[in-house]
């Protein structure tokens, strides 16, 4: 498979946060591409950790997510950074103390965000998942990972610094998206009929009716002349969704389980809403038009 770090020349700015279906493999493909798209603001409505935006770095952003604490913590850890690094190192890596963190219900917006990072870093696969009463309630990682490094985090808040950031249905996410604009929608990875990816990010499921949504929203984006991309598994129902758009079928392995032999080859695609002006020379010939 083609190397897609690779594809953009751009020093990295990963994110810090875990995300399950994060796209720090994707990022400098769709940062070479979206540059030379992007003339006005970029658009983000199912941001997460940002592996895309934070590559991209653009002037002027708009991201959104329905997870309130995440959206909350980006709010805080902007303008804060040290504080809420220093409230995580407060913690340990261990199974007692992840214990008693996620119990915690914090009352400041710094220990909120610190508890937030530090579940994030310390629990099962970066999962984000609350039971029905909205208590986070993923089990210990055991990663013996290091909790967080202040420079990394005031890096990357400097980035977030002028964003528009919200918590919202992605519908509500890019419906000012304009000519000149760009969208980058990376959903749940739901397909028709079946429970084929990562999906349960937060108490609601993203179904299929959801993609129908989305997809209908993006042909309107597109209609108003927003350049438009997609991410999703490659099944011939999603590409339906969008026939006459770009698609790029991309093979890897799924990063979700620690477990290599859970770790399964997935075909993903990204989908454009037109043919975009920049490609790496290997992937040309890979860019297909998605049959009418
Ligand atoms: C695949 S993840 C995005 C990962 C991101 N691209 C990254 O690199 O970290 C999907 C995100 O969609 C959010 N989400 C789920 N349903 C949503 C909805 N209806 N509207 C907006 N965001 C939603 C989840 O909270 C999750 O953060």
């Amino acid at each position: 498979m083609t190397d897609l770090t690779k594809q953009d020349s751009t020093p990295r700015l990963l994110p810090f946060l875990k995300w399950p279906g994060g796209k720090r493999w994707l990022a400098p493909l769709l940062r070479a591409i979206m540059v030379r798209e992007l003339t006005g603001t970029y658009y983000e409505p199912f941001v997460g950790a940002g592996a895309v935006f934070l590559q991209l770095r653009p002037e002027r952003s708009v991201l959104s997510d329905t997870n309130s604490d995440l959206i909350h913590f980006f709010n805080v850890v902007r303008t804060r950074p040290e504080e809420v690094v220093r409230a995580v190192w407060q913690c340990s890596n261990t199974a007692e103390c992840y214990a008693r963190v996620r119990r915690r219900v914090p009352r400041s917006d710094v220990g909120r965000a610190a508890r937030f990072l530090f579940l994030n870093r310390t629990c099962w696969g970066g999962i984000y998942r609350t039971n029905k009463v909205g208590e986070f309630n993923v089990p210990f990682g055991d990663s013996g990972r290091r909790l967080c490094s202040l420079q990394h985090v005031i890096d990357v808040s400097a980035v977030y610094s002028n964003a528009a950031l919200a918590v919202q249905d992605f519908e509500s996410g890019f419906r000012c998206a304009k000519s000149g604009d760009a969208i980058y929608a990376d959903p749940p990875y739901t397909g028709k009929g079946e429970n084929n990816g990562f999906v349960r990010y937060n108490e609601k499921l993203f179904s299929w009716s959801d993609q129908v949504r989305l997809a209908r929203e993006c042909r309107s984006a597109k209609q108003r002349g927003v350049f438009v991309a997609v991410s999703g598994l490659r099944h011939d129902e999603l590409l339906s969704l969008y026939s006459g758009w770009w698609v790029l079928k991309l093979s890897r392995h799924s990063t979700v389980s620690r477990e290599l032999a859970s770790r399964r080859q997935i075909t993903e695609v990204a989908i454009f809403s037109r043919k975009p002006k920049e490609l790496p020379m290997q992937l040309r010939q890979k860019l297909k038009r998605i049959k009418t």
